[in-house]
């Protein structure tokens, strides 16, 4: 059984205080699916967060890090500074990070190999831009993603890696992906593992869905095959939102 997953991508949102109130807000929710919940702080309330769910269903983990383990980079993380506050998964490639930041494939290879040597698990993000979906290019754009970042690893890697498909243009505009869309994509998506890496590891891996994902949408996105859960940016700022999406399940 793949695990099912919702994570909460908290962005560059909530200072010490809000997020506070957010911890509240989201320990008095009930869960009623069994899907493995995440929420993403940003980097000076990782702590704060980590300690809050301590005792909690709740995973707390990263953005982003770097690639190196310590170092002359001024402003970055390490994966070893994440590790020993206890931070076990990282989100790395999101479409923000990639379009405002300058990460490129290569440059997440690296991320992904510096995370994957500290034994932490991946949220991998990729996913088209509009002009790719409307020149029907997005599967190339999507298989072109996974494969510089991904394809140099082994099979066994691969447990310790989710992925999320994320159209760029569903990200924060209230516009997403039907959910045909999303189970095409995902398919593909476990195709292009399958052709690699055999059925099992394809068949193993958690493909989460992310662009728009709301309380009104979830429960039939989440209903497709190939789709085992979602990464959520605005709508996990809201507690009794992002429970009902978890409980979506
Ligand atoms: P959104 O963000 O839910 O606000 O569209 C999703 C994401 O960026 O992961």
């Amino acid at each position: 059984m793949r695990k099912q997953i919702v994570a909460g991508n908290w962005k560059m949102n909530n200072d010490l205080p809000e997020t506070q109130l957010l911890i509240d807000a989201l320990k008095a929710k009930k869960q009623t699916s069994t899907a493995e919940v995440m929420v993403a702080p940003t980097f000076t309330n990782l702590y704060q967060v980590f300690e809050a769910f301590k005792t909690y269903a709740v995973e707390v983990i990263a953005q982003n890090m770097h690639f190196a383990e310590n170092g002359a980079y001024t402003g970055e993380i390490s994966a070893k500074m994440l590790k020993s506050i206890g931070i076990e998964t990282v989100i790395l490639g999101h479409s923000e990070r990639r379009a405002y930041f300058n990460e490129t494939d290569e440059l997440l290879a690296k991320k992904v190999d510096a995370a994957l040597a500290n034994d932490m698990r991946i949220i991998f993000c990729f996913g088209e831009e509009l002009a790719d979906r409307k020149s029907n290019n997005h599967e190339a754009v999507v298989e072109s993603q996974i494969k510089k970042a991904l394809f140099h690893l082994d099979a066994a890697a691969f447990k310790n890696i989710v992925l999320a498909y994320e159209p760029v243009w569903a990200i924060g505009t209230g516009e997403t992906a039907s959910p045909e869309q999303a189970q095409d994509m995902h398919a593909f998506i476990r195709k292009t593992l399958a052709n690699q890496y055999g059925d099992d590891v394809a068949n193993s891996v958690s493909i989460l869905y992310g662009g728009s994902v709301k309380p009104n949408n979830a429960k039939e996105i989440f209903s497709k095959p190939d789709v085992d859960g979602g990464l959520i940016g605005g709508a996990a700022l809201n507690a009794d939102d992002f429970f009902d999406i978890v409980n979506a399940f």
